[in-house]
């Protein structure tokens, strides 16, 4: 894409129907998309989740995002990766973007883990020769050795893992986003898994974490902001934004 990677908040509310939007994962909304299916309105109960947003992230920012379960960092990702459209205001990407938010969400337990990754790939927006060239590489690090032509339905919470996150960090978007990437995994994965992403990282033009992982956030990220109640309520580097967030109680 063309020009500076930026992401600008204008204004950005989101406001959940509790019945009228239930699309929780990446595979529901795209099947939504795809077949143009509307979710059946049934009540009007309403949930607030962002309210009046207004920030810029700008190229080269590796930005975190910190709160209490429930404040709206996951939605605030999943409105920047577009899998929600803001309900009031703005919101503006320029840049690839592509977020690892729910892992193994886009998994048909029926396929293989072969047949996986091209579900994967194509949702991701990949061509059948593009994943064809990454085939190998996802297999040899998701150490899945014969299991890779079983059914996904028969491996392994581990072993699910590995394969979901070796074909969601095959990619190499301008904008990165995790949401709690790293929550499972045996530790042996767990450090393969830190250099691969440490690699995409520092070929991004953008990070955008979200954590509850303190020393991660202070690890990887050089603005953070701590969000509360859908609003942003404080920004700095990551040791103050730590320490606001520790000072108000947010991490008990
Ligand atoms: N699909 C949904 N439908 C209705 N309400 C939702 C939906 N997803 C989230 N919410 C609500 O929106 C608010 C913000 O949720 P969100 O998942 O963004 O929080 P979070 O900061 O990511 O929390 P956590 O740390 O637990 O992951 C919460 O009140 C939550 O219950
Ligand atoms: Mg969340």
């Amino acid at each position: 894409m063309a020009g500076e990677t930026f992401i600008r908040f204008e204004n950005v509310g989101l406001t959940y129907d509790l019945y009228l939007d239930k699309t929780n994962n990446l595979k529901e909304y795209l099947i939504n998309k795809l077949t143009k299916r509307r979710p059946v309105a049934k009540s009007m109960e309403k949930v607030e989740a962002l309210k009046n947003i207004n920030i810029e992230f700008k190229q080269g920012e590796r930005i975190g995002i910190i709160g209490r379960n429930g404040a709206g960092k996951s939605t605030m990702l999943k409105v920047i990766s577009g899998i929600y459209k803001p309900t009031a205001g703005r919101l503006v990407v320029n840049g690839t973007i592509q977020p690892l938010i729910e892992i193994g969400a886009g998994f048909d337990p029926e396929f293989t883990g072969r047949e996986n990754i091209y579900l994967n790939g194509y949702m991701l927006g990949f061509s059948k020769e593009q994943i064809k060239r990454k085939e190998a590489e996802i297999i040899e690090f998701a150490e899945l050795g014969e299991f890779i032509d079983v059914p996904v339905k028969y491996y392994s919470s581990g072993m699910s893992v590995r394969l979901a996150f070796t074909i969601a960090t095959s990619i190499e978007p301008e904008i990165l986003a995790f949401d709690e990437m790293l929550a499972a995994g045996d530790i042996e994965f767990l450090n393969k898994a830190k250099a691969r992403m440490d690699e995409l990282i520092n070929k991004a033009k953008m990070l955008i974490l979200v954590s509850h992982d303190l020393s991660m956030i202070s690890a990887l990220c050089t603005k953070v902001l701590v969000v509360h109640q859908g609003q942003i309520c404080f920004i700095g580097t990551s040791e103050e934004a730590i320490q606001y967030y520790i000072n108000r109680g947010y991490n008990t």
